[in-house]
């Protein structure tokens, strides 16, 4: 008894030595000092073992290891014997014998593993349910966004087709000098935001301009069009136009060709009709600086009746067209294009034959110019309730004072007479419709025509055309389309005639 005493006493003291001197020896795992041989470590105070779930899985691990100096965080360490964490553990510690922790087998209550376990399943639920919600949610966003783009792409689509086929972007004018007619307009400052169709088109410069319009050139994508911005007051004008332009199939070499129709605001309400651009502009324009030959006479003459002969005729179908009458054809309101035929232009006064709105003269719609009034119109300015017949009649004696016009510049033996307005002589520049009256319907007078036009047997038979054109009495007058015809059945007969007369081609332009 007393040497085992004496055995045991020994082991402690040498177990005590072994301490001090090299500290206690412990079996480690997985928690090993770096550089540690065979698992084991050394500590001046205990080994410890310990047993816990791997954090986020249902995984145990085992650990094993030596406990930091006593007062360096070993005493506590050692008192958590067993933790109820989120993450339960066990932890042991020991120091009866070198490497007393490599035998601990040390486990977690199983209420505590059932615990655990449940609500790691939860959380594992929650968290599929979590990422699941969150899948759903970018899927959701993905189509959303999809979706919306090609929305949003058809559309831009759309929008950009039907900009491209009618509508136009001013850019803003600058110009702000005042209009000034006749008539009294005044004031018209044209300064325009895009919108729509007035997106992408510039505006260059001003080309012509009327008493509630101003005509510019303008740029689309570097092609030249013409640009005629309608005053606020002229609304009228500004929707029979664009009704005639885009409803009623006008599309003719002889009729002006239009683009699109917009209304753009800025302040005010501008409103904007897009054309073909026509550098010699209007006949009037083009016949003050120039004289031709017979083939250019012939070929201003009949383009033009060819345009008004199409707006005259009805053409029945699916793509017809009604009967309609200009009621302001004027030398201004014919353009001249580049290859020299004519284009009829301005339909704000037009009146159709169809039973609707645009069959009348509207109530508050600028009168034409008197100028160009036939007899029966300058008797009653005022009426609105003619027939298309009535107006179709009245054109011809417009454009009978318009044929009149090209003859003035028609050369025989290389003269023409010089460029005057029709009744110039008598009523200057801006006739009232009193003063026409006076001289059509009271001085019966009609405008002179030159010595050496009568007597030239080419243009006798085209003045033969304009007498029967500018007749008093309307019913006796030619139609357009008559008119179209006669002209046709002279051009080969006069056309040989011309050369003998004129001594070969001498085409001033
Ligand atoms: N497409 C075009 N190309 C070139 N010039 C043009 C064009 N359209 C119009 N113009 C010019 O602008 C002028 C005025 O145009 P338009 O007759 O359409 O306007 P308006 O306001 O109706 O004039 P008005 O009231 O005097 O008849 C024309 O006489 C012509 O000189
Ligand atoms: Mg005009």
């Amino acid at each position: 008894m007393k040497a085992n005493h004496q055995l045991s006493f020994l082991f402690f003291y040498s177990l005590l030595y072994q301490k001090i001197l090299f500290g206690l020896e412990c079996f480690c795992s997985s928690d090993c000092p770096d550089g540690s041989p065979n698992e084991t470590c050394y500590t001046s105070y205990k080994c410890f073992a310990a047993v816990e779930y791997l954090e986020g899985t249902p995984t145990k691990v085992h650990q094993y290891g030596c406990t930091p100096p006593k007062f360096e965080g070993g005493i506590f360490q050692c008192r958590q014997k067993h933790i109820q964490h989120e993450v339960p553990m066990v932890f042991k510690c020991c120091d009866d014998q070198p490497r007393c922790n490599e035998n601990l087998i040390l486990e977690i209550p199983i209420e505590e593993q059932q615990k655990y376990e449940a609500v790691f399943k939860e959380h594992k639920i929650f968290q599929r349910r979590q990422v699941g919600l969150v899948v759903s949610v970018l899927l959701f966003i993905l189509c959303f966004s999809l979706f919306s783009s090609y929305f949003y792409l058809s559309a831009l689509k759309i929008f950009k087709k039907s900009n491209n086929s009618s509508e136009v972007k001013l850019s803003p004018v600058d110009k702000s000098e005042n209009l000034t007619c006749n008539s009294g307009f005044n004031g018209f400052k044209s300064r325009l935001v895009q919108r729509s169709f007035a997106r992408d088109i510039s505006i260059v410069k001003e080309v012509g301009r009327g008493c509630f319009s101003v005509v510019y050139i303008g740029l689309y994508q570097s092609q030249t069009l013409a640009v005629k911005i309608v005053d606020e007051s002229d609304e009228y004008s500004w929707q029979r136009e664009q009704h005639f332009y885009t409803t009623r199939n006008l599309g003719h070499e002889n009729i002006l060709g239009f683009i699109g129709a917009d209304i753009v605001e800025r302040g005010t309400v501008i409103r904007v009709l897009v054309t073909q651009y026509h550098p010699f502009g209007s006949l009037y324009n083009f016949l003050r600086i120039h004289s031709y030959d017979f083939k250019i006479f012939f070929r201003l003459l009949y383009s033009s009746v060819c345009g008004i002969c199409y707006l005259h005729n009805s053409i029945s179908g699916l793509y017809g067209k009604p009967a309609i009458a200009h009621r302001d054809i004027s030398s201004k309101n014919i353009l001249v294009k580049d290859n020299l035929e004519c284009c009829i232009s301005d339909f704000a006064l037009a009146v159709e034959e169809n039973p609707d709105e645009f069959n009348l003269v509207p109530s508050k719609a600028k009168l034409p110019n008197p100028r160009y009034m036939a007899p029966e119109v300058l008797e009653n300015p005022s009426c609105r309730n003619q027939t298309v017949f009535f107006y179709q009649k009245a054109d011809m004696y417009s454009f009978s004072l318009v044929m009149w016009e090209i003859l003035l510049r028609y050369e025989i033996k290389g003269v023409a007479e010089p460029y005057r307005l029709p009744f110039e002589e008598y009523v200057g520049f801006y006739p009232s419709i009193n003063q026409m009256n006076d001289i059509i319907n009271v001085k019966k007078l009609k405008p002179v025509i030159a010595k050496k036009h009568i007597l030239s047997s080419s243009a006798q038979s085209i003045i033969k055309s304009m007498n029967e054109s500018m007749k008093y009495s309307a019913m006796s007058r030619s139609s357009s389309c008559r008119l179209k015809t006669n002209l046709n059945k002279y051009m080969q007969k006069i056309a040989k005639l011309t050369e003998t007369e004129t001594g070969g081609s001498n085409n001033k332009r």
